[in-house]
């Protein structure tokens, strides 16, 4: 294989050195493979490294980042180890790895959202995506004097239609996924937005964010990933304004079944979402405590609103309808799925309750026997 080397501006605008050409046949082969095991599939050419040794696709610069590493090798390895994520019982993974393998196989056609979707009135799942955004931004009123730190932006879908729609005044993004955090950097640069959206790697855990910093904290189906979820309403009461907003659309465990083979299903259905899912124990919140906690965490006016009827029948049905979402679903998920379309979603997601959480930090100082 011939390897013309020369340098080149990368997505992220660092210098890097890339690849002119890779043996087609080799390519072809490795984006079947992949595809087989349910890595993102591998864009055309061309393929550049950048200075940290990382792959780098440049062709699709929405889709084309993937989390392929070091050497020509790196798909492959990411392949086996989908696979062992995917088919063995224990294999765990952390949530960074476990979007970094996923890459760019996002649920929407036209942007990259990861949310099941609000599907109230929502038709197509790019609709449905964006409407869940837009129920967080509409639930935390927010506006141009507002400063936002959202949480798990995924690939800032959402940041790029609030700016849009509401016109905050600033957004400062924040997520643990290196990929996702570079691509989607890139994309809020090509609709110049920089100076509108700034986005961190960092965790929700431990913002790398001043006190008082803001007046909105969003999470948009991404908290029950945090270790743990407590910890983030910490963080988020930490850097709130008084007066400040948070506001969460969360999966949660849904209240137990009376015994039976529903009880057994939501039990078995919510290990393998914990355990597939980077979902820490301290997370299996039903909906009192996860109230309780938010009350616990210094918020007033706490409300959890159960929307999973809006939530997981649309879903469920549009994978049903919808032969172009089912294919992006990874090919590990899709096998078991073939079966679970011919169950109601009632069945399938019974183990869970899908919520829409607003709380308010209080204006006013408390003393901790709760006085003002
Ligand atoms: C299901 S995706 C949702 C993405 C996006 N909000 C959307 O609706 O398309 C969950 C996101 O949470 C991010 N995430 C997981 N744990 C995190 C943490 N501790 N801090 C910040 N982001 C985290 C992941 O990297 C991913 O972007």
């Amino acid at each position: 294989m011939q390897r013309l080397w020369k340098v080149r501006q990368d997505l992220v605008g660092r210098r890097v050195a890339s690849s002119g050409s890779i043996a087609a046949k080799g390519r072809a082969a490795l984006s079947g493979f992949c595809e087989q095991a349910g890595v993102s599939r591998l864009p055309a050419a061309p393929i550049s490294l950048n200075s940290g040794g990382e792959m780098r696709f440049m062709s699709d610069p929405d889709r084309g980042a993937t989390s392929a590493r070091n050497h020509f090798l790196g798909p492959l390895g990411d392949a086996a180890r989908f696979a062992a994520w995917a088919y063995t019982p224990f294999q765990r993974l952390a949530a960074p790895e476990l979007y970094g393998l996923l890459a760019t196989r996002a649920f929407t056609t036209n942007g990259l959202y990861l949310n099941l979707g609000y599907w109230k009135a929502a038709r197509t799942i790019d609709e449905a995506c964006a409407a869940l955004a837009l129920l967080v931004a509409e639930a935390a009123r927010m506006g141009p004097d507002d400063d936002v730190v959202d949480v798990g932006f995924g690939f800032a879908d959402q940041d790029l239609l609030w700016v849009e729609r509401f016109a905050p005044r600033h957004i400062t993004g924040l997520n643990v996924t290196p990929v996702q955090v570079r691509l989607a950097r890139h994309r809020v640069r090509r609709r110049g937005l920089a100076d509108r959206i700034t986005l961190i790697e960092g965790s929700a855990t431990a913002m790398p964010l001043p006190d008082a910093c803001c007046d909105i904290v969003t999470a948009v189906e991404c908290a029950f990933h945090f270790h743990t979820r407590a910890d983030f309403i910490a963080e988020a009461f930490r850097v709130l304004r008084p007066g400040g907003r948070l506001v969460l659309a969360d999966v949660i465990r849904a209240a137990p079944e009376p015994e039976g083979w529903r009880r057994r299903m939501q039990d078995f259905s919510w290990r393998q979402f914990a355990q597939k899912f980077a979902v820490p124990a301290a997370n299996a919140d039903q909906r009192t405590p996860y109230t309780a906690k938010l009350r616990a965490g210094g918020f007033e006016t706490v409300d959890v609103t159960p929307i999973g009827e809006h939530v997981f029948p649309g879903w469920h049905r549009a994978l049903g309808e919808d032969e172009a979402l089912f294919a992006r679903l990874p090919l590990a998920g899709r096998l078991p799925y073939r079966l679970l379309l011919n169950l109601d979603a009632r069945t399938v997601y019974g183990a869970f309750d899908y919520v829409l959480a607003t709380a308010r930090k209080p204006t006013q100082e408390r003393m901790p026997n709760g006085a003002i």
